[in-house]
């Protein structure tokens, strides 16, 4: 019997705002993103108020500012470069700023839409304190305020989902850290990454039968239990964002873990009922080079632990010579893994309707954004 995963004109009755297109053009995306970023203009010294001059120049410190898929650009970016650039690069999900950003700090304001205020909020505080602050938005405060005050700015395409835009909210974040010193010689291995999710793309794309498929055969595999990411040190962040992926386009709950730490208190909670474990299947994000201990914890965190008391076992396997192609590589599987488990579902991957309630709710609670403009139309009055 034919998979429903192979019948396209149900992938297309589903997937009414077309996510499956966006996807399939990702590669190309990587590449639009890297020339838009090309334009990004880097002053010296920029002046924000009377009495506060942003000076740019290499930093000692990098803080990612951003929320949900805004922020997964950061979290690329620190798994990316955690062993080889000596700069320490954080991710920051909160309204405020760790106390060390300070002048010696690039703070980058990440916002698809420009108007979360958790960014904003760290945005102003950034400038507040004299960070060299980058932003990247496609619209609302974010961009409006950065060009007033002539913040360095990466204008994005609008109308994408803030998720799909993963190539346009990582990419100006290399192109700047070259820009400024911290990055040097990228040009291969960006170049190796989009080679390799081209070839990947047609093994993935909806033509591909189900039996040669490995992201239709992964959301198989996840359908009907809670599906749970493990990856290890560069691939923190893939196993985030693959969680992620699966609770905003397929809709279900879902968990991300880390090796080693994972074997230092989660195993531990596979050893629970039955009637639990047996409803969670496990993704691991496997490379073709891991370290040997951390390869012997995977083996041996599947065979004492998994194996015996997970539904299912699944693996997502990193393709590509360099450690971007290998990234990027997973996570264009669990993207389409998690659109053909939208698909089994009968869901639409696109619409995200409970956060937008969730934004509109809080607004009319609180209205945090409108104040944080205030606050950014008196540094830009005095600007
Ligand atoms: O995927 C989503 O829509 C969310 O995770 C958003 O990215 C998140 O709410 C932050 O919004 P924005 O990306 O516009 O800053």
């Amino acid at each position: 019997m034919m998979s429903v995963l192979d019948d396209l004109e149900r992938i297309r009755s589903v997937d009414r705002q077309g996510m499956v297109d966006i996807m399939r053009r990702l590669p190309e995306s990587c590449g639009d993103a890297i020339e838009r970023a090309e334009h990004l203009n880097i002053p010296d010294t920029l002046s924000v108020s009377k009495d506060k001059t942003i000076r740019y120049r290499r930093p000692e410190k990098v803080v990612v500012v951003g929320m949900g898929g805004s922020a997964v650009g950061g979290d690329l970016l620190k798994g990316w470069l955690w062993d080889t650039v000596s700069v320490p690069i954080e991710v920051c999900r909160d309204y405020h700023l760790p106390a060390y950003a300070d002048g010696k700090t690039l703070v980058f304001a990440v916002s698809y839409s420009g108007n979360t205020e958790e960014t904003l909020s760290g945005f102003v505080e950034a400038l507040e304190r004299g960070c060299m602050v980058v932003s990247v938005s496609s619209d609302g405060v974010l961009e409006e305020f950065s060009e007033r005050l002539g913040i360095p700015l990466v204008s994005l395409p609008k109308r994408f989902p803030p998720r799909c835009a993963l190539p346009h909210l990582f990419f100006p974040l290399v192109v700047a850290l070259e820009r400024i010193g911290v990055l040097r010689d990228i040009k291969r291995e960006v170049e190796e990454a989009i080679a390799i999710l081209k070839q990947i793309r047609d093994e993935i794309v909806p033509e591909t039968p189900t039996l040669k498929n490995p992201a239709k055969t992964l959301a198989l595999g996840v359908k009907d239990t809670i599906p749970v990411a493990y990856g290890f040190r560069q691939y923190s962040g893939v196993a985030l964002r693959i969680k992620t992926q699966l609770n905003e386009n397929s809709k279900v709950p879902g968990k991300w873990e880390c090796f080693p730490e994972l074997n230092h208190n989660e195993a531990v909670g596979w050893m629970g009922p039955d009637a639990l474990t047996r409803g969670l299947s496990v993704i691991l994000i496997r490379d073709p080079d891991e370290p040997p201990e951390i390869r012997a914890r995977i083996e041996l965190t599947k065979e004492l632990v998994l194996e015996r008391r997970a539904r299912r076992v699944l693996e997502i396997h990193a393709r590509g010579e360099t450690r971007l192609a290998r990234m990027l590589s997973t996570i264009y599987i669990g993207d389409f893994m998690s659109v053909y488990l939208a698909i089994l579902y009968g869901v639409d991957p696109t619409p995200v309707d409970i956060i937008t309630r969730m934004k509109k709710g809080l607004k009319d609670r609180v209205d945090r954004v409108g104040e944080l403009r205030e606050r950014l139309i008196e540094v830009a009055g005095h600007g």
